[in-house]
């Protein structure tokens, strides 16, 4: 049995003494609550801080989230990935507007009604905006208690994470739930690190930690196999017209729907069957491949540089300052991007 009164002290006390300046911290309201842990889901705190403070100085309430353009709101979030979190952010936002006079819902009933937010994110805004009894765990805060619970079993079978919601919750302090809540993540983010590697020596925690007593820390928590991803082949062609390069909207749903690309193939193929097929091109060159990971896919990406005297149609033409300023396009083109824009293609 953990001692909920010493359990938060230790914590609280660690989390003022250690807490990483973040800026959604300095002004917790339910908007820059919600934007932050939208864009913490999947990516880490130092790649979010820069995209954060341009997304909320650029818009700044649910308002004008809810009428922003989609081209620039997806520029906004060029490069975060996992773009459906955005579309539903907006989404979520036109439906605070019209249904809940544009506040953000403080119940969890209206939360989780709303696209995008689930048990986690409801969580941590009904705990760190409105100080709530909420519990937020994540994936971080799972592996804390798997370790301290010296627990075996997956942590992401559904009943694992009831049994360690029901943990959390009976541990939360009578103050400062959201500083709780959040000093469980940093704990999982700053010391209780994945991969066997965590920092035992500094944890607040440590002596609650059956895994360290029992010194089996780096067995916990234990590996699932995962399922092998999808291997899918594409071909990326570069296609030049004097200073202008062709892109390509892509399909308004499924992966990265409405993102722009550079002209984008299914399957690979020869310099051969490419000069065939594109034989109007004045040049054209086999350039890098590249491999972008998704969730449950790989592209293996092959690439050819091509010039044309005229444009042609079915693509939008544009220059380097649209590529880089207007156009969102996703990470798995960055290296053709960046070489566009360095000069090299
Ligand atoms: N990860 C998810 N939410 C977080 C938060 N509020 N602070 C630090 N890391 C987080």
């Amino acid at each position: 049995m953990i001692e909920q009164n010493e359990f938060s002290v230790r914590l609280l006390n660690w989390y003022d003494q250690t807490k990483r300046v973040l800026p959604w911290r300095d002004c917790p309201t339910p908007y820059r609550v919600w934007i932050s842990e939208i864009m913490l889901q999947q990516t880490r705190v130092e790649a979010v801080i820069p995209y954060f403070n341009r997304f909320v100085s650029e818009l700044p309430d649910v308002v004008a989230l809810s009428k922003v353009d989609d081209d620039y709101l997806n520029k906004l979030w060029e490069g975060l990935g996992y773009y459906s979190r955005v579309r539903n952010l907006k989404k979520s936002a036109k439906i605070i507007v019209e249904t809940f006079h544009g506040e953000i819902p403080n119940n969890i009933e209206d939360l989780e009604s709303l696209p995008g937010i689930g048990n986690y994110t409801s969580g941590a805004i009904l705990s760190i905006a409105y100080e709530q009894r909420f519990t937020a765990v994540d994936g971080n805060v799972l592996r804390v208690f798997a370790r301290l619970m010296a627990n075996r079993n997956n942590i992401k079978d559904p009943n694992e994470k009831k049994k360690v919601k029901k943990l959390v919750y009976s541990l939360l302090p009578i103050k400062r739930i959201g500083d709780f809540n959040q000093g469980l993540m940093e704990i999982g983010a700053k010391v209780c690190l994945p991969n066997g590697s965590p920092l035992c020596g500094i944890c607040p925690l440590q002596d609650f930690c059956l895994s360290y007593q029992k010194k089996i820390v780096s067995e916990i928590p234990v590996k699932q196999i995962k399922k092998a991803r999808k291997l899918e082949k594409k071909t990326v062609l570069i296609m030049s017209h004097k200073s202008l390069y062709a892109v390509e909207q892509r399909e308004n749903k499924g992966l990265l729907a409405g993102l722009y690309q550079f002209p984008l193939l299914d399957g690979h193929f020869t310099l051969d069957e490419i000069q065939k097929q594109y034989h109007h091109a004045l040049h054209i060159k086999k350039i890098d491949s590249a491999k972008h990971i998704f969730t449950h896919l790989e592209w293996h990406i092959e690439a050819y540089a091509m010039s044309f005297e005229t444009t042609i149609g079915g693509y939008y033409w544009v220059d380097k300052n649209d590529i880089e300023h207007v156009y969102s396009i996703p990470n798995a083109f960055i290296k053709y991007k960046k070489m566009i824009l360095g000069g090299a293609i």
